[in-house]
Parts: structure tokens; C-alpha cells; sequence
């Protein structure tokens, strides 16, 4: 046992946390030290101080009038003939950054996907529309058709959290690493911090014998990164950039040389923070969207955003606040170092975010299930880094190209609408490609068509490729 039974309690006591005990007593075998051990590693002071530093409130409001559109880069025509001087530039300045070795990737993996309602890590889900390629998978093919085409290594970091780093870690073995050397893919699990009750602020127990615990957000990154070594890991391989995206979207272009030319190398990038985004569905989509506040870039998530903002159009009848964030940011390990070290103006805030949490109620026993946010969950956002960089350029790309996130069991952003995004994308590049394609009466690919990453990276890449003349209504093709 880590520490005696009575210094434990006096800890629990002096932060008014002592009915995490309260059914010490029932807890038969190793259940009591199991129980003990976990609250030995938690840090009361800590949670109270970052408690407090969270503040009374949720998230800073937004107050009428603070928030610009954000300018973006608009992404070039799809076909590459019809690309400027400039974008051709900026794309051969990010192949070389690549080509030089100097760009990993970054997968944010440690999330619970309660949403999905899918037992394993995320990233094992089957995302693939026919053939049902795991979202960790894609994203490795990724990784190795890129080494192939810069002939480099690109190494392959994942944030996982303690509760599915073992999972992810079999799943990588068991697959064979889809082809990557097992050196260069590296697992770092973020920490977790216990879940409070929002109106006692009393630690949750999840059952009996366990704490609620919730891994830190996907900001947690920054100190997952610097406390594995993982930083000095990238500085000794010569990294200079990680390319960061979400486990959630099978679309991903997980290394983009256009982007990274952007970010290394436009006058109006500090190249510490670049964020892509797509133009949003409607006024209502559930992104984060890139605005200016004060002069600097931040991203305001949906739920903060004021619906009458989010509903402003221009002359034109665009969305005035139309840059929603699909999440990949390329981020400097430069950068990446200073917010780790968390001096001065470069800490990153600490959020409030309300969830519901089912735990055991201490005064009953009794298991308690909430339909509505009872907990508070203590989170670091990844994007808050954004206005803390000296200038962070934004790019606008294609949502048709880039963006089908899974993140519900059903209804919007789910495997069935992820699967229709996947074959639309996927029957555009073959149309360019002369391939006829079936549709239905709204457009949408009425066929299931799944490219591998291995086979096509962008569209150019079926240029190479055998194609059919012609894909059948309802049928179901892997390339
Ligand atoms: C997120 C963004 C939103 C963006 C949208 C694009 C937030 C708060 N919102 O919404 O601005 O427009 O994606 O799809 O991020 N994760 C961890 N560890 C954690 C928490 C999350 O690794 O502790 C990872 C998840 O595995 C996932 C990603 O972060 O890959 C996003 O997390 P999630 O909470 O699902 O964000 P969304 O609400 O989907």
C-alpha cells in the first residue's frame, strides 16, 4: 500500500474529500488497495488550485462587437492546373519541409468517444464505408505512403490516455503496425484528473471502489508531450512541426505540403500555430469557428458563439463567421516547448467543462445515471494555444476533400453520414478521372467507394492508376 490508511484520510479530510471512503469497508479483495493507490496518486492541492484558477464560469463570454472573421488563405482550385504561382510556391516549400524530414504526425486519441458509444479506443473503430479500415489505420497508410512519396521518416505520435493506452497499443501490435517501423509510431498517454460534482464540488466515485476519472482535454497534449520526452524525442529526430488532427475524421489529409509551406513560410505566419477550416454547413454546424478578438486568432466554439452572430450573413449570403475549424493545426515543437513550460503569457487556460458523469451516490449506494451535466470536468483545449502565438495563419480547405468525422452512434456526423462523405469524395476523384459515377436525386454518390491511402494519396494519384470505365448504382468497390 502506498501510504498508511490514516495519512490518506487526513489528506481526503483536509480537502474535504472524505467520502471517497465511504464504502472502504464493503471493498473485498483487492479492491480497498486498489481504491487507495488510485487516490494516493492524486493531487488535492493541485485540483484545488486549478479549480480556482478556472474561475466561476464556464468560458470567457463573448461580448457583442469583440469578434471579427478571421482572414483565411483560400484553398486553390481542385484541379492543380488552375493554381497560382503562389500556391504552387508554398506547396513545393512545404514538400521540401517534409522531404527534409522536419514534419511528424500527431493523432489526439485519448478522448472517452461515449458519443460513438464504441467499447475500444476510437481509433479502432471501422470507418472505412466497405471494407471498414480502423480511423488509427487510415491515418498509418497515411503515414507510409507520404514516407514513400518524400522517401523520409515520418514519425507517427498518438495521444492515448490511461484508459485505452494498452487497447491501442495491442491494436497497433496485432495489425502489424500497417507496415510503419514500431520505432517510429509512439504512443503517449495524456493524464486524468478526477471528476467533481458540480454543485458539491466533492470528487465523484464512478463505482464503490473507483474515482471518476476523465482524461485532460486534448490541450493535455502540451504536457503529455513534455513530461514523455516525447518533445526532445522530435528535437534529437529533427522535427521542427507537428501536424495535429483528431482521431474522429477518416478524411483527414494527415500531411499536407501545401499547408505546411503556408505555415513555414508565409509573411503572416509566425509558423508556431497554423489551423485549417472548412466553410460551415450552417449557422447551427457544432465547430469551433476562427474569429479575431483584439487582434489575435482564437477559435470560439459553437456552444459560445451567439446564435445571432453565428447567423450574420454578408452581402453575398455567406455566413459572416464561416471559418469552421476542423481541428488539425500544424503546431511548432518550438512553440510546443514554450507552453509546456507554461511561463508567463504562454500558460494555457484551464476549463470548466459541465458533463454529465454516472457515479454512486455516497450517502445511498445507490448508481446514479444523469441525463443532464452534473460534473465538472477540468479540460485543456488545444486551441487555446492559438492566440498565444504571435500570428497564426488560418487556411480554408474543401469540406468535400477533407472533413467526415464520426463522433455519433447516428444521425449527424455519424459512420453513415462519414460513409456518404467518403464515397462522395472518393466518386469526385474518380469523375475527374473519366470514371461515370451513379448519383441520387441529390447528388450524393450513389454507390460505396473506398480509395486507400496506399493507393491515392490526392486525386493526382489515380492519374497511375487501372480504373473502371464505370461504377454501378449500389455497388460496393475498393481501390
Ligand atoms: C471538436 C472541437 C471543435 C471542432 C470539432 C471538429 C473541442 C472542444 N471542439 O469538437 O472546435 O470544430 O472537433 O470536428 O475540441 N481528445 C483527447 N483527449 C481528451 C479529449 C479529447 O485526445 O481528453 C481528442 C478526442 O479523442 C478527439 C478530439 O480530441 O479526437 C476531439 O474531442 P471531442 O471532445 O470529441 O471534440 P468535439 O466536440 O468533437
Amino acid at each position: 500500500m502506498p501510504e498508511s490508511l490514516s495519512s490518506i484520510r487526513a489528506t481526503l479530510d483536509a480537502h474535504d474529500q472524505g467520502h471517497l471512503l465511504a464504502f472502504l469497508d464493503e471493498l473485498t479483495g483487492p479492491g480497498a488497495e486498489r481504491l487507495l493507490t488510485q487516490i494516493a496518486g492524486i493531487d488535492f492541492g493541485e485540483l484545488a488550485r486549478l479549480m480556482a484558477r478556472a474561475g466561476g464560469r464556464e468560458v470567457a463570454p463573448v461580448r457583442s462587437g469583440e469578434l471579427e472573421p478571421a482572414p483565411f488563405y483560400p484553398r486553390p482550385t481542385d484541379d492543380a492546373r488552375g493554381w497560382s504561382d503562389e500556391d504552387r510556391h508554398y506547396r513545393s516549400v512545404g514538400e521540401e519541409v517534409i522531404r527534409a524530414g522536419r514534419v511528424a504526425a500527431f493523432a489526439v486519441a485519448g478522448g472517452q468517444a461515449t458519443r460513438l458509444g464504441w467499447s475500444g479506443p476510437k481509433g479502432t473503430f471501422p470507418a472505412t464505408a466497405v471494407s471498414g479500415r480502423p480511423l488509427l489505420g487510415i491515418f498509418a497508410e497515411q503515414v507510409l505512403a507520404n514516407q514513400d512519396r518524400y522517401r523520409v521518416t515520418i514519425p507517427f505520435y498518438i495521444m492515448t490516455s490511461p484508459l485505452n493506452d494498452e487497447a491501442t497499443r495491442a491494436f497497433f501490435h496485432d495489425n502489424n503496425y500497417f507496415g510503419l517501423n514500431r520505432r517510429n509510431i509512439l504512443m503517449i498517454p495524456q493524464r486524468l484528473l478526477p471528476s467533481i460534482d458540480a454543485e458539491t464540488s466533492k470528487i465523484l466515485l464512478a463505482d464503490k471502489g473507483t474515482v471518476a476519472m476523465h482524461p485532460d482535454g486534448h490541450g493535455g497534449a502540451v504536457n503529455a508531450l513534455a513530461a514523455s520526452g516525447a518533445l526532445d524525442d522530435m528535437a534529437a529526430r529533427g522535427i521542427d512541426h507537428i501536424s495535429y488532427f483528431q482521431v474522429d475524421n477518416p478524411l483527414v489529409n494527415v500531411i499536407d505540403p501545401l499547408f505546411v509551406g503556408l505555415h513555414t513560410a508565409a509573411p503572416d505566419s509566425s509558423s508556431q500555430m497554423s489551423s485549417k477550416v472548412v466553410p460551415k454547413t450552417d449557422p447551427d454546424e457544432r465547430v469551433g469557428v476562427l474569429c479575431r478578438r483584439g487582434g489575435r486568432t482564437v477559435i470560439i466554439e459553437y456552444s459560445d458563439l451567439p446564435p445571432e452572430l453565428a447567423a450574420e450573413r454578408d452581402e453575398t449570403g455567406t455566413l459572416r463567421f464561416d471559418a469552421g475549424s476542423i481541428a488539425v493545426h500544424l503546431i511548432s515543437v518550438s512553440f510546443l516547448k514554450k507552453l509546456a513550460g507554461g511561463e508567463g503569457p504562454f500558460t494555457l487556460p484551464v476549463n470548466r467543462a459541465r458533463k454529465a458523469v454516472p457515479h454512486v451516490d455516497t450517502r445511498t449506494g445507490r448508481r446514479v445515471v444523469p441525463q443532464t451535466p452534473n460534473a465538472i470536468k477540468l479540460e485543456w483545449f488545444i486551441f487555446d494555444a492559438l492566440p498565444l502565438a504571435d500570428a497564426a495563419l488560418v487556411y480554408q480547405t474543401s469540406r468535400l476533400e477533407e472533413f467526415a468525422p464520426i463522433k455519433n452512434a447516428s444521425g449527424a456526423d455519424s459512420p453513415a453520414t462519414s460513409h456518404q462523405l467518403q464515397s462522395d469524395r472518393n466518386g469526385r476523384w474518380l469523375e475527374t478521372h473519366g470514371v461515370a459515377i451513379p448519383r441520387d436525386h441529390e447528388g450524393h454518390v450513389a454507390a460505396k467507394i473506398e480509395i486507400s491511402p496506399l493507393t491515392a494519396l490526392s486525386c493526382d494519384d489515380l492519374a497511375g492508376v487501372q480504373l473502371p470505365a464505370a461504377i454501378e448504382a449500389g455497388e460496393e468497390v475498393v481501390l
